[in-house]
Formats: structure tokens, sequence, C-alpha cells
């Protein structure tokens, strides 16, 4: 019966450290262990044996369950062990692997200059005005001393949604909407869509871009606009910067002038960009049309004004040497990305 119990011991500790599963080991248990297992039925012989030999075996017959239940165990638990160590790597994240690049968006370099020239006026005083663009003939022109067949309205033919209503051809109508909705002081910037029938080219587009300034106060000069004017150019362009005034006409202000800046490519000695003549134009200005400040309400003895108006396209292509304003609006990637 000894003999018979060691061999159970020996097949169980062999089949045990051989087996590789849990459910495996459960049945090895029942196998070796269980009521109806080759212990037990070794064990109920007990009755057999002489009363000298029964306690000697039943001791050894503890002694080997005990031993098979370790073996048991301690394999179980190696399994188990195991089994959580390849589970842990089957859910960990690799986190050398290299991530998915995230393009980010930028402003496009009309929103960008647009967005410097707000700054430098909002830094002298200015407040920023908006006004619609879809308007009427009064706004766009008759409030500017632009009336019915006035020849200045064949340069900006535009698209009339009625005989009345039209989009808008310059942001000088916004000077009107401000003038009647405000009194002096009156220090606005007005940027927006400006719309003229014009076929597309290299420096024309049927919608562009402008900055409208106004300023009117006691004691307004035409050194005032200069000098607002020229802090401009100077923090867009460099302190080299000048700007130069010739005189000009627009219905709306009396005097009227053209500005032009030194060119920024040869500093105004002559070159390809200015066509050799050392300047580059970029808008028009002069004193408010008593006309117009009077057609608004504001008493022109006490009252005077600047305004300008400058084309945005224009800052942003001589800002960055670009040859040609269509890239503005095809929306090329490799164009935009370099802003
Ligand atoms: N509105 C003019 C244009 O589109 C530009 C302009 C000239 C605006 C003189 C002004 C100004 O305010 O005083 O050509």
């Amino acid at each position: 019966m000894k003999q018979q119990l060691e061999n159970i011991e020996s097949e169980a500790i062999k089949e045990t450290s051989s087996c590789d599963s849990i459910k495996g080991l459960d049945d090895l248990r029942v196998k070796f262990l269980g009521k109806k297992g080759e212990l037990t039925a070794i064990l109920k012989q007990m009755g057999k044996l002489s009363a000298e030999e029964r306690p000697v075996i039943g001791q050894l017959a503890n002694k080997i369950r005990q031993d098979i239940e370790n073996v048991i165990t301690e394999k179980m638990n190696e399994l188990k062990e195991k089994e959580q160590a390849a589970k842990i790597a089957a859910e960990s994240i690799d986190i050398t692997l290299p991530g998915k690049p995230q393009s980010l968006g930028k402003l496009h370099p009309l929103s960008i200059v647009e967005n410097e020239i707000k700054e430098i006026f909002m830094g002298m005083g200015f407040s920023v005005a908006d006004g619609p663009e879809v308007e009427y003939d009064y706004y766009n022109f008759e409030a500017l001393n632009l009336p019915p067949d006035h020849p200045a309205r064949d340069t900006q033919d535009t698209f009339y949604i009625t005989d009345n209503i039209l989009l808008r051809t310059q942001t000088s109508s916004v000077q009107v909407h401000v003038m009647e909705n405000q009194k002096p002081p009156i220090r606005i910037i007005s940027p927006g869509r400006v719309y003229r029938s014009d076929a597309v080219d290299a420096t024309h587009s049927p919608i562009f871009h402008q900055i409208e300034g106004l300023v009117v106060d006691k004691g307004i000069t035409m050194a005032d606009l200069k000098g607002t004017l020229e802090t401009l150019m100077k923090k867009l362009y460099g302190d080299d910067c000048k700007i130069r005034l010739r005189p000009h006409h627009f219905p709306f202000t009396e005097p009227s002038c053209e500005v032009d800046i030194s060119c920024y490519m040869c500093g105004g000695k002559g070159c390809s960009v200015c066509k050799g003549e050392g300047y580059i134009e970029l808008l028009g200005a002069g004193m408010v049309h008593p006309k117009v400040l009077a057609g608004c309400g504001i008493d022109t003895e006490i009252y005077s004004g600047f305004a300008f108006g400058l084309g945005l396209e224009r800052m942003v292509t001589a800002r960055y040497d670009i040859s040609d304003m269509r890239l503005l609006y095809e929306n090329d990637l490799r164009f935009l990305e370099q802003f």
C-alpha cells in the first residue's frame, strides 16, 4: 500500500509539471485528491491493514495528499501569473509608435496684414467700424459728392441689385454711416470687401478689400493726415520707409492726394518693382469735402476732417513681394503655407 501511495505521488507530480492549463490542473486535483480520486480509493482500503500499519500509512497518506496539494497550487499560481502577464502585454499601448501629425491652419496673408493695420490704428486711438457690402446708391455715391451721371462713377462700375441698390465699390460709404450716427470727435477705420465689374488680371479682381479711415474733429489739417499715414507706413514697412503725397482728385475730398511709399525693393532709387519710379502707389486720401460733412449734419465752421482709403491687396503684395494678386484668392496651400 505504501508503494501504491508513492506511485500516486510521483505520478501526480509528473502530470502536474507537464500540465499547462488551469483547467487541466483542476482536473488533476479531482483525479488525485477528489472524493472519487485515486488517493481516496486507496484510503478506503485502510480497514484491511493491521493496527500497527494503519497509523503509519495514514500519516504517509496525509503527507502525500499535502504534497500533491502543494505542487498543484504552486503550478496553479505560476500559470495564473503567466496568464496575467500575457493579458497585460496584449493590452499595452506601444508609445514608441510615431503619432499621426495634425496640420495646423494659419491666417491668410490678407488677414495677417489687416490685423496688423488694425492694431496700429487702435494704438493711435482709432476704433473699427463696420458697414454693409450691399449698399444704397446714396451711401456709395451720392452722399460722397458723386451725384447721378458724375463722370467719376464710370471708374467704379459695379454690380447692381436694383437701380438704387448695389454692391459697394468703396469702403468710403462707411464714412457716411458713421457721420450720420456719431458726433465728432470721430476716429475710425473700416476694413471690408468692395466690388467692381473689373476683369481678373494680375492687379485686378471684381472683389477686393479696402481699409477706410476717417478722422473728424476741431482743427484737423493735412498735417494730421500725413503724420498718421507716415506712422502707419513706418510701422508696416520699417523706419526707412518714406511717403509721398501727390495731388489728385476725389469728389469726396478737397484737397485730395494719392499717397505713395518709397519702394521696399530699391529704397527709392528705381527698379523693376517700382518700374523705375522709386515709389509705389498705395492709397487715396484728402480732407473730407465740406459738402460731405454738411450732408451728414456736421457743422463745417467748427469741424474738419481727413479720410483715406487703402487697398489691402496692394499692401499685401507690396509687403511680401507677390507678383500676381490672383495668388491671394486661389487657396493654393503651396502658396498660403509660406506665411
Ligand atoms: N474710395 C477711394 C477709391 O476707392 C479711395 C479713397 C480716396 C478713399 C480718398 C478716401 C479718400 O477716403 O479720402 O478709389
